[in-house]
């Protein structure tokens, strides 16, 4: 197994606040080769994953907790120098704003060719020819000029696919991408994740991505986790997910899915509330006040993990799977 997270915890401790527990124990697995979902709405933890496995949260008032084995190496003990020779090379970020990811005043082409020197422990020529043909790779029109351009002359869709490149410039095993087509308009976004297929098929690397929208994972992803309130509540196979939902939370998410030929739906629009009105976990199902199929079990009791029938659930009342 290239990536297994296990009992993960992210606690973000604030000084006069109580505890804010963003990630509560989370156990996922990333085989070599593919891609892996992470779906949730707003708050349930995705950006705290993503940066705990990449290392990147701050030191300073979060409290992470459990072991990020990359091939078998739990990152979470590695020093701050270990794990910076292995970001980029080993694992590398896709990072959610293209903004803030690039450099805005240094061009493209040092920014790729600096990743390929320092990752790739490539020369400065090969760099060069390296860093166009990843640019003609991921889509940019002109590579060539692309290398001279600053990120603010690129359109959001040759940025993101700058970003793409970047990251996947060492040729690392995993990718990370944080919401990666988020922000973007729908034929951006169609156009970024058949990019993102592409880089995964042709590099070898697995890709784990976290989206709120269970849409972009229905194309993309072989096997998708729902995270609710930081924990897993739902994890299968794509079309077994797609094909017979049975957490009450993932038939909501389903319901919100955006249809590409009319407005996009309102999130949840079939579940009311927000994360924020969950109960905590150890005590009850955090889902339960907002949830169609509560039972009074689920306000006093924490569903424990199923993992029969080839899926994982945590729930005391999960829609029953001929129901479909
Ligand atoms: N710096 C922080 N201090 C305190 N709490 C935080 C901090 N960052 C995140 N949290 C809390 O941790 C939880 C998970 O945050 P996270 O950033 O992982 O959300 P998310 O799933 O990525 O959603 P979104 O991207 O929409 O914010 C949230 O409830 C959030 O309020
Ligand atoms: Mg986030």
């Amino acid at each position: 197994m290239l990536l297994e997270v296990r009992d993960l915890r992210v606690v973000f401790r604030r000084r006069g606040l109580p505890d804010s527990v963003a990630v509560d124990g989370v156990d996922f697995d990333v085989p070599a080769g593919q891609v892996v979902g992470l779906v949730g709405e707003s708050g349930s933890g995705r950006s705290a994953t993503a940066m705990a496995v990449m290392r990147q949260l701050p030191r300073r008032g979060v409290e992470v907790t459990g072991r990020v084995l990359l091939d078998g190496v739990d990152l979470l003990t590695l020093s701050e120098a270990e794990m910076r020779a292995r970001r980029g090379r080993d694992l590398s970020m896709v990072l959610h704003n293209p903004r803030s990811a690039l450099n805005p005043v240094i061009p493209l082409g040092p920014q790729l060719t600096g990743a390929l020197r320092r990752h790739g422990g490539m020369a400065k020529a090969p760099a060069r020819r390296a860093a166009v043909e990843l640019l003609d790779r991921v889509g940019l029109a002109d590579p060539r000029r692309g290398l001279d351009a600053y990120p603010h002359q690129l359109t959001g869709s040759a940025r993101s696919r700058a970003l793409i490149a970047v990251a996947a410039a060492g040729r690392p095993r995993l990718l990370v991408a944080d919401e990666p087509t988020t922000a973007l308009d729908v034929t951006t976004q169609a156009q970024i994740l058949q990019l993102l297929r592409e880089v995964v098929r042709e590099t070898g690397a697995a890709l784990l991505m976290t989206t709120p929208d269970l849409g972009v994972v229905a194309g993309t992803c072989e096997t998708v986790n729902v995270l609710y309130s930081g924990r897993i509540v739902e994890r299968a196979q794509r079309h077994r997910l797609f094909g017979t939902p049975r957490h009450p939370y993932t038939h909501g998410l389903l319901g919100a899915i955006p249809r590409l030929d009319g407005p996009p739906a309102a999130a949840l629009g079939t579940i009311h509330g927000t994360g924020r009105d969950g109960l905590p976990w150890a005590g009850a199902c955090a889902f339960a006040p907002r949830c169609p199929r509560a039972l009074p079990r689920c306000g006093e009791v924490s569903p424990a993990v199923d993992t029969s029938g080839g899926r994982l659930l945590r729930c005391h009342n999960p829609v029953p799977a001929s129901a479909e």
